[in-house]
């Protein structure tokens, strides 16, 4: 694992906010250069300028990760500025509480699209790099503790979260295999605050909220995005949790899970799925 970050490139997808924006100044603080890569330039660039401020070079990308060529643009990009990278961070994520009967078949394919397709386009990219560059190289993959267990919500989120963390575990294991010199990680938080319930100003204009379509204004949708900023609100302290990760990261983890009160959950997961009895009992997650 990465543990000395000093004149390490970093490309990191999602860091204009929240999380994202925490690891990349978390890196920089450790002396990394970035890359940050959001579908909104010029938060990018905020963050960008205030790295620069700590003495570290940084470029800002606007790009939709959800689409191939716009990964490769984020991976020409870097190549063109620093020639390398040695930690890549897929952070950028969305998400969607709407019920099985209710979503709408854009909102499966955007949360799928950014969750999901963007870990494949970004690890086919800079995986080969890594490889060619001999250097010991870091991928962190930000999932969620909704890769691992499964609740009686926002199915599109948890299916495709937990489509990511299986996706990494492959690679982390073909990796290993190979002999490459690449750590693989996935972080899975429970709630953590963030304006992650702002996530639909991050549609790519593909998936954009239909002019009228009075389901995104009806009172159900509505009351979900507050029922999201509540437990957002309450959810654990954004720069102790990304320390957290770092701490995890220098201890050579692959799951980095910073939320305890998911273990009971997480533990009987697992039993129930052995003896191939029904989903485990939600109600086993500590408040
Ligand atoms: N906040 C939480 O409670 C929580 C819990 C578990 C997992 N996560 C995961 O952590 C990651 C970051 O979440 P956050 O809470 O910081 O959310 P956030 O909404 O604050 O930040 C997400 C960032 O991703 C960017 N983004 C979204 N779609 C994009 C796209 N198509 N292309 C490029 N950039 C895009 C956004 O512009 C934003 O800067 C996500 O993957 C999320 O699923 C968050």
């Amino acid at each position: 694992m990465i543990d000395n970050y000093n004149g390490k490139v970093l490309v990191i997808t999602g860091g204009a906010n929240g999380i994202g924006r925490a690891l990349a100044l978390g890196c920089a603080k450790r002396g990394a250069d970035v890359l940050i890569a959001d579908i909104h330039g010029d938060e990018a660039e905020a963050v960008a300028g205030e790295i620069r401020e700590m003495g570290r070079r940084a470029v800002a990308v606007q790009a939709d990760v959800s689409l191939s060529e716009e990964c490769q643009k984020i991976f020409d990009r870097t190549m063109e500025e620093f020639g390398r990278c040695d930690i890549l961070i897929n952070d950028a994520g969305v998400s969607n509480g709407a019920d099985i009967l209710d979503i709408k078949e854009q909102d499966i394919k955007w949360v799928t699209e950014v969750n999901v397709y963007a870990h494949w386009f970004m690890m086919q990219r800079f995986i080969p790099q890594m490889r060619s560059q001999g250097t010991h190289c870091q991928i962190l993959n930000v999932c969620s503790i909704a890769g691992l267990i499964t609740l009686g919500s926002a199915p599109v989120y948890f299916s495709t979260k937990h489509a990511a963390v299986a996706l990494s575990e492959c690679v982390y294991k073909s990796l290993k295999a190979s002999g490459a010199d690449i750590d693989v990680s996935v972080f899975c938080p429970g709630f953590v605050q963030t304006e992650m319930h702002l996530t639909d100003r991050h549609r790519p204009q593909r998936f954009a909220v239909p002019e009228g379509d009075p389901y995104y204004t009806s009172e159900k949708y509505q009351k979900f995005i507050e029922f999201n900023k509540q437990i957002l609100d309450n959810g654990a302290p954004l720069e102790p949790t990304v320390e957290k990760v770092f701490a995890s990261l220098a201890k050579k983890q692959f799951y980095i899970l910073t939320h305890e009160n998911y273990d009971e959950l997480l533990k009987q997961q697992g039993i129930y799925q052995a003896n191939r009895t029904e989903p485990v009992d939600p109600s086993l997650l500590k408040k």
